[in-house]
């Protein structure tokens, strides 16, 4: 296995991870999670949303976590931005990256953001347009690029498209998401050659769900086919309110262990983001869903530490 000497982790946990949480979690939990990620040494903890908050009503407290997070010298804190109404509220929060959210099946761009695919990406154009020209870091996701619940097969035709016309549309990083868990290596080293070959593989990240137990394996696969940014969220936390099935993200201490013992440098201290994880789950009052934190943890606990 060839690995990159070095990756990128993208925290997405109080973003993806909290989105589908059930029970309301205080502000003040939002925000000491994305500062206690930020001082894991991640370089990036993707923050909140500015959508609208009946649509995620657990992340309406979007602009007050924002302007009372602690930030880091060397973090940058993005935020999902749907349309020019959220660019706005993000811009006047101090917002200074942002990402905007395709798919490339039709069924769930309907659900997740009311619009047919094409009506997205025209949605998506001024905001990348202006948040381009005031220098923000500006990401598109593809979502739904193995597989959608409610379309079921996607065809890589697809996600190279809709990749290639957010790449086009001026967006700096184009991210590929296995929303609902269910790709696996073969068709991860498939999709990602193929939007590759269009775009790039510096411009390109992924971003798996654990649904089916492959987050970890489908990283690293994506790493050996020349990805450098990978997404994860601490605990395995996350999932789509408009993506039934969906579960939690790749846990990020999954993603640490394995390339610590890889010697791919992340700059990310496990025993820290350990710390978060297991401090966020006495918040939200469940175990965590990674592996790594439940066997380094238990242990621990067996240990009387
Ligand atoms: P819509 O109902 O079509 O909106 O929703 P609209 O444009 O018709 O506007 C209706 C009203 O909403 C208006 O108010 C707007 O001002 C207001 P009114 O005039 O009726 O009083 N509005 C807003 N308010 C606050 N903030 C805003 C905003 N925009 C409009 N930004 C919309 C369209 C895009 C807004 C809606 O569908 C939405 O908010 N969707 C967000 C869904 C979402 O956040 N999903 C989860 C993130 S995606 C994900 O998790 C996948 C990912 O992790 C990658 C992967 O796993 O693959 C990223
Ligand atoms: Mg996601």
């Amino acid at each position: 296995m060839t690995l990159p000497d070095e990756v990128t982790i993208v925290e997405v946990g109080p973003r993806d991870g909290l989105q589908n949480e059930p029970g309301v979690v205080a502000t003040d939990v939002k925000v000491e999670f994305v500062d206690r990620l930020a001082r894991t040494g991640v370089k990036v903890v993707e923050t909140t949303s500015f959508v609208h908050p009946k649509w995620v009503p657990q992340l309406a407290d979007g602009a007050e976590v924002y302007a009372t997070i602690t930030p880091v010298e060397g973090v940058r804190y993005p935020v999902l931005v749907p349309n020019e109404r959220g660019l706005n509220d993000a811009l006047q929060a101090g917002v200074r990256d942002v990402a905007v959210f395709a798919a490339a099946s039709e069924a769930f761009s309907a659900k997740n953001l009311n619009r047919s695919i094409d009506e997205s990406l025209e949605m998506f154009a001024p905001v990348i347009r202006r948040a381009a020209a005031d220098g923000l870091g500006v990401r598109g996701y593809v979502s739904m690029a193995w597989g959608c619940p409610y379309q079921g097969h996607v065809p890589v035709e697809d996600v190279v498209r809709v990749s290639a016309e957010l790449a086009e549309l001026g967006c700096d990083e184009i991210c590929l998401g296995d929303t609902i868990g269910v790709g696996a290596v073969g068709e991860v080293h498939r999709v990602v050659s193929r939007v590759a070959a269009e775009i790039g593989h510096d411009r390109l990240a992924v971003h798996m769900h654990d649904t089916y137990g492959q987050g970890l394996a489908n990283t690293l696969a994506a790493f050996e086919a020349g990805v450098t940014v990978a997404d994860t969220s601490a605990g395995g936390l996350g999932g789509c309110p408009y993506a039934k099935g969906a579960k939690g993200n790749l846990a990020t201490e999954d993603l640490v262990y394995a390339l610590d013992r890889s010697g791919v440098r992340t700059g990310i201290d496990l025993e820290a983001v350990l710390e978060t994880t297991a401090w966020m789950a006495g918040e939200l009052g469940r175990p965590p869903a990674s592996r790594v934190a439940e066997a380094i943890l238990a242990s621990r606990a067996g240990d009387g530490a």
